[in-house]
C-alpha cells in the first residue's frame, strides 16, 4: 500500500515530492559546486573501472534530479535522464531529459545498456517495486548508489530530516538483499563518500583528510554495480 497518508502520516514519497517538486530544490548546490564534485568523483571514477563506457553506450538515469551526475555523465556516454518531479528536473543541465515514474518506467524492455539511479530508493514507497523496473528496462547493467544508515553521523543528520526517514532502513544487509531478491547480481559493491555528501554544511563536508577507511561506519553511501541475472 502506498497512500499519501497514512493515518495521518505521510508516505516517504509524497514527502519527497513536496520538496523536490517545490522551488526549494533549487536552493540546493549546484552541480558545479566543488563539493558536489567530490560527492559524485570517487562513485564515477568506481564505476568508470569496472564498466567500459562509449559515447554509444545507451545510458538511462532515473531520478536524475537537478543533475549532480547527469552533468559529469553526459561527459562519456549516451544519456538520458528522467525525474518524476518537473521542478528540480528543469535545474538538469543534461539536453536529453523526460518526466517518468520510476515505479512505471516508459520503455521498453531492455532498452539501455546501463541504468543508472542514484539517491532515489530510499525516497520511493516501494523500493523493490522500482529496482525491478531498473532491472526490467537495461540489456546489462544496472548502478545503485544509497545512503549508508550504518554511518551513525549521517543517520543522525537524517533523523532532523523527515524526507530523508527512508534511508534510514538502508544498511549494507537490506541494500544487498534488495538487489539480489530482485534478479540481479552484484558484480561490485563499495561503502565510498567518507566525508563528502553533496548537502550537508560546508565545514562539515570538507572534512575530507579523515584517514581513509572502508569501513561502513565512516562511509556515507553504498554503490552497488550489477548484472542482470538472464
Ligand atoms: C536525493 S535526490 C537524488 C537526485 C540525483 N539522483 C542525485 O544523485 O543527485 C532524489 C531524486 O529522486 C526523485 N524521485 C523521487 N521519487 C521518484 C520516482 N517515483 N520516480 C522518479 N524519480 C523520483 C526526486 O525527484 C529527486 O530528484
Amino acid at each position: 500500500m502506498a497512500p499519501n497518508k497514512l493515518f495521518g502520516v505521510k508516505s516517504i514519497e509524497s514527502r519527497a515530492r513536496e520538496f523536490y517538486n517545490s522551488e526549494k530544490t533549487g536552493r540546493l548546490r549546484k552541480f558545479d559546486h566543488p563539493v558536489v564534485k567530490a560527492h559524485v568523483t570517487d562513485k564515477l571514477n568506481f564505476i568508470k573501472k569496472n564498466i567500459k563506457f562509449s559515447k554509444k553506450t545507451k545510458v538511462l538515469e532515473v531520478g536524475a534530479g537537478n543533475g549532480y551526475f547527469s552533468y559529469y555523465l553526459a561527459d562519456f556516454c549516451d544519456l538520458l535522464v528522467t525525474d518524476i518531479n518537473r521542478e528540480t528536473l528543469l535545474l538538469n543541465p543534461v539536453k536529453k531529459k523526460m518526466i517518468a515514474d520510476a515505479n512505471k518506467l516508459p520503455f521498453k524492455d531492455d532498452s539501455f545498456d546501463v541504468v543508472m539511479c542514484f539517491d532515489v530508493l530510499h525516497h520511493v514507497d516501494n523500493p523493490e517495486k522500482v529496482v525491478k523496473e531498473l532491472n526490467r528496462v537495461s540489456r546489462k547493467y544496472v548502478i545503485l548508489v544509497e545512503p549508508n544508515s550504518e554511518n551513525f553521523i549521517y543517520t543522525l543528520i537524517f533523523l532532523f530530516i523527515p524526507r530523508e526517514w527512508g534511508s534510514i532502513k538502508f544498511t549494507t544487509k537490506y541494500f544487498k538483499n534488495l538487489i539480489c531478491g530482485n534478479n540481479l547480481k552484484i558484480l561490485k559493491f563499495k561503502h565510498v563518500g567518507r566525508f563528502t555528501t553533496p548537502n550537508i554544511p560546508l565545514p562539515f563536508s570538507l572534512v575530507k583528510r579523515f584517514p581513509y577507511s572502508s569501513s561502513p561506519q565512516l562511509n556515507f553511501h553504498n554503490i552497488a554495480i550489477c548484472e542482470k541475472i538472464a
